[in-house]
């Protein structure tokens, strides 16, 4: 109980509000669970604002670009301060879509069809879409919360999408549209801790919708047993696939005929009393402070299991190794 925890929050992206929103009440349950904490503003100069804090451990509520990505990870890294989450290459892997939906692919999961466009290749974008079709869907590769995203219906409307999602990271992700409803499965320490339906009036799920009202949570989701254990087990293979730990959110659509799809995962899901994450915690049976707590503990570096020593085969460390200079 006498380490000190600094949440880090604010952070560079487009999500600073919601970030400050979740830090704040990661915060609050930290201070009433009888902890030491330290309220840190992460930007430029954030290995100076966490060296002066003087904490011993990091417990994540940024989101997106730098907090979310795997770098402000890679800065703990090197301080040697433990940190709540994903590691550097978890993060940064879940954090572009493009990567991730390769992985996806890898492990058999089922994820929309779709190409990466780099802000610098945009001539190239009627070779890339091919026969993608329409609607579509354009968002940042690297980035979240429905930021930059749009609904395609047209040709006419294809490339000025692509432009402003490249506004946010410089690379957009187009995909085909599927219809159907969406779903969120939390991941808690490799383990599914349950999943929410999430239904609204619009056509997709974007920022106002996400922040200002105006969804409906099912819990657990109007689909048959069978059908969500299935896409539950969908959820821990795409964490696994991309080496998550911790808390973990995984966004699907589930079309009424045909296969569910993976849309993407999220390392740092959002974490104010109204998150989606907290409530499917709390329909398990985890009050919020209990849920905090536990991430919490999850906190670590890269690698800081313990190794075992290669004792059995000491050739290895006898034959020096040559190098050809
Ligand atoms: N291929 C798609 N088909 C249908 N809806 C989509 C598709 N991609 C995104 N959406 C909609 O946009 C929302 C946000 O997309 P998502 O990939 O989860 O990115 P993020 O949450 O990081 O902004 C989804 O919840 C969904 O409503
Ligand atoms: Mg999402």
């Amino acid at each position: 109980m006498d380490k000190r925890i600094g949440v880090l929050m604010g952070g560079w992206g487009e999500e600073k509000d919601v970030s400050m929103r979740t830090g704040e009440a990661i915060a609050q349950a930290l201070e009433a669970n009888g902890h030491q904490v330290a309220r840190l503003f992460a930007s430029n100069g954030l290995d100076s604002t966490v060296r002066e804090a003087g904490i011993d451990v990091a417990f994540l509520a940024l989101h997106g670009r730098m907090g979310e990505d795997g770098r402000v990870q890679g800065l703990l890294e090197v301080m040697g301060i433990p940190y709540t989450g994903s590691g550097v290459l978890g993060s940064a892997l879940a954090m572009n879509k493009g990567f991730a939906k390769k992985l996806f692919r890898q492990h058999n999961l089922a994820t929309p069809t779709g190409y990466v466009v780099p802000a610098s290749r945009l001539q190239d974008v009627p070779s890339l879409h091919a026969d993608l079709g329409f609607p579509c869907v354009v968002k940042p590769a690297n980035s979240g919360s429905s930021v930059g995203l749009t609904l395609v219906h047209t040709r006419e409307q294809l490339e000025p999408a692509i432009a402003l999602a490249c506004r946010f990271g410089g690379e957009a992700l187009v995909e085909r549209y599927v219809k159907g409803r969406e779903l969120t499965v939390a991941i808690l320490d490799d383990e599914v801790l349950g999943s929410c339906e999430v239904s609204h009036d619009g056509s997709l799920f974007d920022t106002g919708t996400k922040y200002e009202g105006g969804a409906k949570y099912h819990l657990p989701p109007r689909l048959t047993a069978t059908r969500l254990a299935n896409i539950e087990q969908m959820a821990l293979t795409a964490a696994r696939s991309l080496g998550c730990r911790g808390a973990v959110r995984v966004d699907f659509i589930v079309p009424e005929v045909g296969n569910e799809v993976v849309l993407e995962v999220n390392t740092l899901p959002g974490m104010t009393r109204a998150s989606l994450f907290p409530k499917i915690a709390k329909a398990a049976g985890l009050s919020f402070e209990t849920l905090v707590e536990r991430i919490l503990e999850g906190a670590t570096l890269d690698g800081a299991q313990p190794v075992e020593p290669l004792t059995d085969s000491p050739e290895i460390a006898a034959e020096p190794i040559a190098h050809a200079s």
